[in-house]
C-alpha cells in the first residue's frame, strides 16, 4: 500500500435508529475500543435528537461527532429545521450532506447540497459530502457522469482553502444497505475520478489532502480490501456501525503501521 498524505476517517451513519440508551451505549462501547483502531479517526453520527447524549459519551475521547443533515441557514423562521451554529454549540465538528437517501427521499438537489456544503464550512463545520450514481445509472454506464456532475454542483464556487476542509463519501446508491458492496477495483476506479474532478475544482495538492470516504455495505470482511487502494481513505459505515465490534474492526483495517 502507497504512503498516504491524508489521516484516515471512519464515520458512522446511524440513520434514523436506535433509542436514547442505546444510542448511549453504543457511543460507550466505540470508545471503550478506539484504542485498537490507532491513528484513524472515529465518527459518529447519531439522530440529531441523540447528539447531545452521544456527545456527552465520546466527551474527551477523541471520538468526533457528527450530524446526518443540516439546514443551509443560520438562523431564523424554518420550523423543524437545524442549524449549522447549533450542530457546533452541540459539539459537532461534522455534518453529512447530500445523502442519497436525503437526495432519493427528500428532493436534495446538487444545487441545495452546494447551499448547505457553503453554511456548514462557514461556521468552521466539516461537510461529509455524498455522492454515487444509482443501478439503473452504472448498468448505462453512466457512472462516471453522474458523480462528475454531483461534485462539480455539489461543490462549485467553494474556494481551494474551504475545499481543503471537504470530505467527499463516494456511495453508489446499489450498495447501500444492500449487502451488495463495489468492488475495490470499481470503488478505486471512482474514488480516482473524484480525486482528478477535485483537482479541476481546486488545485492538484489541495485535491491530494482531501479525504475520500467509501460507503456502501462496508462490512468487517471487506474493509481491508477497500482500505488498500490508493484513493479509499476511510468508510462511510451504515449497518455495520451499529455495532461497536463491527465499527471497530472495520476502522482496524484502515489504521496504517
Ligand atoms: P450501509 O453500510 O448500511 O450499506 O449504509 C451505507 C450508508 O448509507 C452510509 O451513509
Amino acid at each position: 500500500m502507497s504512503r498516504s498524505p491524508r489521516s484516515p476517517l471512519v464515520a458512522g451513519n446511524w440513520k434514523m435508529n436506535l433509542d436514547r440508551a442505546s444510542a448511549r451505549h453504543l457511543a460507550a462501547a466505540v470508545v471503550a475500543g478506539r484504542g485498537a483502531v490507532g491513528t484513524v479517526e472515529l465518527v459518529l453520527c447519531p439522530p440529531a435528537v441523540y447528539l447531545e447524549t452521544v456527545g456527552d459519551a465520546i466527551a474527551g475521547s477523541g471520538v468526533a461527532l457528527g450530524a446526518q443533515n443540516m439546514a443551509d441557514k443560520p438562523a431564523g423562521a424554518f420550523t423543524g429545521e437545524i442549524a449549522p451554529p447549533m450542530l457546533l454549540d452541540l459539539g459537532c465538528r461534522y455534518v453529512i450532506l447530500g445523502h442519497s437517501e436525503r437526495r432519493a427521499l427528500y428532493g436534495e438537489t446538487d444545487a441545495d447540497v452546494n447551499a448547505k456544503t457553503r453554511a456548514a464550512l462557514a461556521p468552521g463545520l466539516v461537510p461529509i459530502v455524498c455522492v454515487g450514481e444509482t443501478l439503473e445509472e452504472r448498468e448505462q454506464g453512466r457512472t462516471a457522469d453522474v458523480v462528475t456532475t454531483q461534485v462539480r454542483g455539489s461543490l462549485a464556487g467553494i474556494p481551494p482553502a474551504e475545499l481543503a476542509r471537504v470530505v467527499v463519501a463516494y456511495e453508489p446508491v446499489w450498495a447501500i444497505g444492500t449487502g451488495k458492496v463495489a468492488t475495490p477495483a470499481q470503488a478505486q476506479e471512482v474514488h480516482g475520478l473524484v480525486r482528478g474532478l477535485l483537482g479541476g475544482l481546486a488545485d492538484a495538492s489541495t485535491a491530494a489532502g482531501i479525504r475520500i470516504l467509501y460507503g456502501g455495505s462496508v462490512k468487517p470482511d471487506n474493509a481491508a480490501a477497500l482500505a488498500a487502494q490508493a484513493d479509499i481513505d476511510g468508510a462511510l459505515v451504515g449497518g455495520a456501525s451499529l455495532k461497536a465490534d463491527d465499527f471497530l474492526a472495520i476502522a482496524q483495517a484502515f489504521a496504517r503501521d
